[in-house]
């Protein structure tokens, strides 16, 4: 079998975004590359985007301008398909359309060498389909990117049940090389990473076309809630809205799971010719086509539109004592706020003073506080144990046990309890909060503000306002939310809000992907950790939530939304049966010590 060392030529077929991405790629590690379109104008644009990416990684000190120029030496640009005669490996990267890609590679296999290996960059379409374009299919893997193609760090190899071991060997061989970590996968549409990045993306497109939240607020959410590098919306404009399109039609068709239908936006986006950054507008505007640069448009919320006027609030309540509640108290007190709270008992007052104080004594510590903040928080901080300690406050926020009659209970006590005019805030995570507003006499008072743990951290709040709640309260609570320091998302009454709506389903099917052997936890978590750059892999992140509270999520969105794709994963259940509810307990997906 012809090893690694014999490649040294490698061609690059379709100048696109990918293809221009992957050409970099190789070059940059040695390799004489043969990027090859049929269009003059593709190639320029080619060569330009390579001359900027590479501009950009010279400035950011990611290669020396010595590197930079043999990078580009080591590419020649041609429309001829004959330069794929001298090369020992062709990566295809057209675009997604089975028959373009067919036809092209038939018309390559003509030309190329008999010991060519073929790689086809495509995203979700049959590699063993493709492969039957070429004599010997066996010769022929699915060798996937991710965009931008010289920033992640990570490749899908796709066998099928003809490819030839030894290829698939040279190509993992090849990934090293150019500086990719891969996993090899089955050929199935989406392979680990799309099959669950696009239900995600499709996911949050619905909600954009549905109003249910504004571009900003989706992609601020995820960014600020789970620590994403991008919103999904400006994620779908990096990928471009046609590719994105057509992975998701070929998902459903694949599948026929609804939640891969694309969402018709896409379509209309893609109709009109706004097909992502490339073409300088989708979700969002681009200074140019292909600028990184967002710039303003209609959509943009304009400063100052949401300076309605909204109730004063100085001073504040928070009920409860566990995590949550003491992160927000801190966080009110931190910013100023006189803040009153209320435990069950004593010593529960005692516990929550006692945390705020570690907490502050830490900040302290490493230089984030002044001694003279520390002392002002502590001053500012009193501890009850009766809900009358609350009738004066202007903001009350309940921050109990995530469980509906304990929370309409205290709520028709705080309706009896605060004065007129207060406004009244749960922070549930996945309960209707218009059914804690009705258990009131004023649910125009009523408004979610859920917080994100560990509340001092975390930036992000989500403001969720129900069919009742009064304008000057949400005003209110834009603004509150501003004054702590945090970034407040508005959304509507519906269960997961926008984060866990579009984080848990994601979960979900990471879960079944592994429960029907499709793929390895392990490589699930680096697929997503290094082909889309989140902070943690599904079951790292499943691990530290806890899967009993993961479970609970799930079974609200199912319950409400009635969702067949959201069914709680068998496997999930099992776990959270037998005790396994992840780190806290030593065992979760994976086990600790
Ligand atoms: N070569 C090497 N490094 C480069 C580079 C180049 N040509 N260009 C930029 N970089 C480096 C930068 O130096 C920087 O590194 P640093 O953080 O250590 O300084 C890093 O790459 C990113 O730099 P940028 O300034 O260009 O951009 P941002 O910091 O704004 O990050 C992003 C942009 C990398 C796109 C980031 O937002 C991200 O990771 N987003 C998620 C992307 C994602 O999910 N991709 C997968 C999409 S799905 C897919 O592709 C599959 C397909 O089938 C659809």
């Amino acid at each position: 079998m012809d090893r690694l060392a014999g490649i040294e030529q490698v061609a690059v077929i379709g100048m696109g975004t990918m293809g221009t991405g992957i050409a970099e790629v190789i070059a940059r590690h040695g390799l004489t590359v043969h990027a090859i379109d049929v269009s003059e104008d593709a190639l320029h644009a080619a060569r330009r985007r390579l001359e900027a990416s590479t501009e950009r990684a010279v400035a950011r000190d990611k290669m020396t301008t010595e590197e930079r120029d043999a990078l580009l030496a080591h590419i020649s640009f041609s429309t001829d398909l004959g330069e794929c005669a001298s090369c020992q490996l062709v990566i295809e990267a057209v675009p997604e359309d089975v028959e373009l890609k067919r036809s092209i590679l038939g018309e390559v296999d003509a030309l190329a060498p008999d010991h060519v290996i073929w790689c086809t960059n495509t995203s979700s379409l049959s590699v063993t389909q493709l492969s039957t374009a070429v004599r010997k299919p066996s010769r022929v893997v699915g060798l996937h990117f991710f965009n931008p193609a010289p920033v992640q760090d990570f490749v899908e190899i796709v066998r099928t049940v003809v490819t030839d071991d030894a290829v698939v060997d040279a190509v993992r061989e090849f990934a090293q090389r150019i500086g990719k970590q891969a996993v090899i996968c089955e050929d199935k549409a989406g392979f680990i990473a799309n099959s669950l990045l696009f239900g995600y993306l499709n996911h949050a497109a619905t909600m954009y076309e549905q109003k249910y939240a504004s571009r900003e607020d989706i992609d601020t959410a995820m960014r600020l809630g789970c620590g994403l590098p991008m919103g999904p919306l400006a994620l779908l404009d990096l990928i471009g809205l046609d590719t994105a399109y057509q992975i998701l039609d070929t998902m459903y068709r694949e599948g026929r799971d609804r939640l891969h239908a694309p969402s018709p936006i896409l379509k209309h986006l893609v109709t009109a010719g706004l097909k992502g950054r490339k073409s300088g507008r989708g979700f969002y505007t681009y200074a140019a086509p292909g600028s990184p640069e967002v710039v303003s448009d209609d959509q943009s919320p304009s400063p100052g539109a949401e300076s309605a006027a909204g109730r004063a609030v100085s001073t504040v309540g928070v009920v409860g004592s566990g995590t949550m509640a003491t992160g927000i108290i801190e966080v009110f007190a931190k910013a100023g706020f006189p803040v009153t709270f209320v435990a069950r008992s004593p010593d529960k007052v005692e516990g929550v003073l006692a945390a705020i104080s570690r907490s502050l004594d830490k900040a302290l510590q490493r230089g984030k506080v002044s001694s003279q903040d520390v002392e002002g928080t502590r001053d500012r901080i009193v501890g009850s144990t009766q809900l009358s300690a609350l009738a004066d406050v202007d903001l009350v926020i309940e921050a109990i046990a995530e469980n509906l009659a304990v929370k309409t209970t205290l709520f028709a006590d705080l309706d009896a309890t605060c004065k007129p005019g207060a406004i009244l805030a749960t922070t549930t995570s996945s309960l209707p909060v218009i059914d804690v507003a009705a258990s009131t006499s004023r649910p125009s008072d009523v408004v979610g503000l859920h917080f994100f743990n560990p509340a001092p951290v975390m930036k992000l709040v989500e403001i969720v306002d129900t069919v009742a709640t009064a304008p000057d309260v949400i005003a209110a609570a834009e603004s509150v939310v501003t004054t702590i320091g945090k970034v407040g998302v508005r959304c509507g009454d519906r269960a997961g809000f926008i984060v866990n709506a579009l984080l848990f389903p994601y979960l979900n099917d990471a879960i079944k992907m592994a429960e029907g052997n499709y793929a390895t936890t392990d490589d699930i978590d680096t697929a997503m950790k290094l082909g889309c750059g989140y902070p943690m892999g599904p079951f790292e992140l499943l691990d530290v939530v806890g899967l009993d509270v993961s479970l609970s999520i799930q079974q609200t969105l199912y319950r409400e939304l009635r969702e067949p794709g959201y069914a709680p994963a068998p496997w999930l259940e099992h776990l959270v049966t037998a005790g396994f509810t992840g780190r806290k307990a030593g065992r979760g997906f994976r086990s600790y010590a």
